[in-house]
């Protein structure tokens, strides 16, 4: 596993490419921040970067109730460009906007045997997961080559993702493999980028994700940030205040390791497993510190919300960019592949 800022300096003519997608999940919260796009602001000061907004991926399980998909994309964009993401150095886009990933996907689907995509480990745990869905559909089966398509179109080098998707990486890697052995040299094999921090306990200790209700938005003010990161879950064991409890039994310790210096840390821990401070008493160190991070972040997304057709313009330019370079490897491969 790597961290997201490993990659050496690549030489020049082999520069890295990086590329990620994300489902358009509306707006986005603390784990997006940490677990994503922290790294893509690093990536993208040093390497070529492609950042999609993975709507068609959406579509493969809420396919039933597609109505709220390009709004939660163009807010999901807003939210990128207020935490720092930059048009200017990274290309953003739609994945729908460009036909050659789904082009692509089409080549892929001739040459790999259905079994690649049954022994998925997301194929069978989403359908159980999401139940109430019917997810028995071919384009569920076949999302993990569209996201092979995804990555491959722009000969990416780095796949910065969650460590759930490196299945998915792993299967790019197969398919670049088999593609080339077939055809000749057109792929070069990506590497999957682990980025750190990837799972932010939510204020119910779980995974924080919109769907839980458990999440802390990018857009949430103090007042909220406050009253959602006080009710946060704790060590059990510190039912009472005289109860003495252990950071690393506790969710909202998880923050702090993100939040708060290792000094501080260290203070609070003697202070935890001792009683000597309250839960409120210890949380207030983080809280302040989420604050301070995310109080110019909103402030920033309350003024691109007063610049109508922002997010529009801004997909429009990275799509216009995007498919210059996807178009290219798809005369690319259409060529090896006889057409
Ligand atoms: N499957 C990814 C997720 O659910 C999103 C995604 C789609 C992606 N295509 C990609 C990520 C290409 C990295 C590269 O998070
Ligand atoms: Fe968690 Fe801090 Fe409470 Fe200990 S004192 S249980 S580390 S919030």
């Amino acid at each position: 596993m790597t961290a997201a800022k490993a990659p050496s300096a690549s030489d020049s003519s082999h520069p890295e490419i990086v590329v990620s997608g994300a489902r358009p999940t509306g707006k986005l919260h603390l784990g997006h921040l940490n677990g994503a796009l922290k790294n893509w602001l690093q990536l993208q000061q040093e390497y070529k970067c492609f950042f999609f907004v993975a709507d068609w991926h959406a579509l493969t399980t809420e396919y039933a109730d597609p109505a709220g998909l390009r709004g939660n994309a163009e807010s999901m964009v807003l939210d990128w460009l207020a935490v720092g993401v930059d048009p200017d150095r990274a290309i953003l886009f739609s994945q729908s906007d460009i036909p050659a990933h789904a082009e692509l996907f089409v080549m892929f689907s001739m040459i790999v045997p259905v079994p690649w995509l049954e022994r998925v480990p997301t194929y069978k745990e989403q359908q159980e997961q999401l139940e109430g869905r019917d997810l028995s559909t071919y384009g569920f089966l076949g999302y993990p080559l569209l996201q092979a398509a995804d990555i491959l179109v722009y000969k990416a080098t780095r796949v910065p993702v969650g460590e759930d998707q490196l299945p998915h990486v792993e299967l790019t890697r197969e398919v670049a493999r088999r593609f080339n052995r077939m055809y000749g040299e057109v792929f070069p094999e990506p590497k999957g980028l682990v980025m750190a921090a990837a799972r932010v306990p939510g204020t119910d200790g779980r995974k924080m994700s919109k769907s839980y209700g458990n999440a802390v938005d990018l857009t949430d003010d103090p007042r909220t940030v406050y009253d959602k990161l006080s009710k946060m879950v704790t060590d059990v064991r510190r039912q009472r205040r005289t109860d003495p409890g252990d950071p690393k039994d506790c969710p909202a310790f998880r923050l702090h390791e993100i939040y708060c210096t290792a000094e501080e840390r260290a203070e609070l821990e003697v202070g935890c497993k001792t009683a000597a401070i309250g839960c409120l008493d210890c949380k207030k160190v983080m809280i302040r510190r989420v604050v301070e991070e995310l109080e110019p972040i909103r402030l920033r997304r309350l003024q691109l919300d007063e610049r109508p057709g922002l997010a529009a313009e801004v997909l429009n330019e990275g799509g216009r960019r995007a498919r210059k370079h996807a178009d290219r490897t798809l005369v690319e491969a259409k060529r090896a592949m006889g057409l």
